[in-house]
């Protein structure tokens, strides 16, 4: 088994990619948009066991001040072995910035927690469906937010 985390984007097989988000699970997204969305950000993480993937990680960046988190996952028969730590760390590091910001699946903040991270007091967000986001645990009901 030789694990390795790679930034080639060529080399993805993007169905493979929609795949493990589903089985991680981390939600059901066309190989299509996925290909997108990764290649429309600026650190890009794939982690292999030879040649099979088994985790990846994006973020967005200004390189200097923030770092934005998104997309960690790791193959369900691979969790619970240090490849998420390392994915979030070597997309921290490969930044550069000195804050990295991240919005965790409601359920895996402890994740996050164990890595150093902590929960914000005042991050907000304007979400394209604020009734999914809202009954999905990821921002607060209108009428607790005062809107
Ligand atoms: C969340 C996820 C990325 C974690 O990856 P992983 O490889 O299993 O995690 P690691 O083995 O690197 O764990 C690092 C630390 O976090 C802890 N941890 C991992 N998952 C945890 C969880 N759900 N709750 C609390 N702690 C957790 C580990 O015990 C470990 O602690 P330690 O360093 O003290 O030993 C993985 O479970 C996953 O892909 N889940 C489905 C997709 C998902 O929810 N992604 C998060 C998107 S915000």
């Amino acid at each position: 088994m030789t694990i390795s985390i790679s930034q080639s984007i060529e080399s993805v097989n993007w169905t493979h990619l929609e795949d493990l988000f589903i089985r991680a699970p981390l939600g059901a997204r066309s190989a299509a948009l996925l290909e997108q969305t990764f290649r429309n950000s600026q650190i890009a993480l794939f982690a292999y066991d030879d040649n099979r993937l088994i985790g990846a990680g994006r973020a967005l960046t200004d390189k200097i001040n923030w770092t934005v988190v998104f997309d960690v996952v790791v193959d369900p028969e691979r969790q619970g072995r240090g490849l998420g730590k390392a994915i979030v760390e070597a997309l921290a590091s490969i930044s550069g910035a000195r804050n990295v910001m991240l919005q965790s699946v409601p359920g895996k903040e402890n994740f996050y927690a164990r890595l150093g991270y902590r929960p914000m007091t005042s991050a907000m967000a304007k979400y394209e469906n604020p009734d999914w986001a809202s009954a999905n645990g990821y921002i607060a009901s209108a009428s607790s937010s005062g809107t």
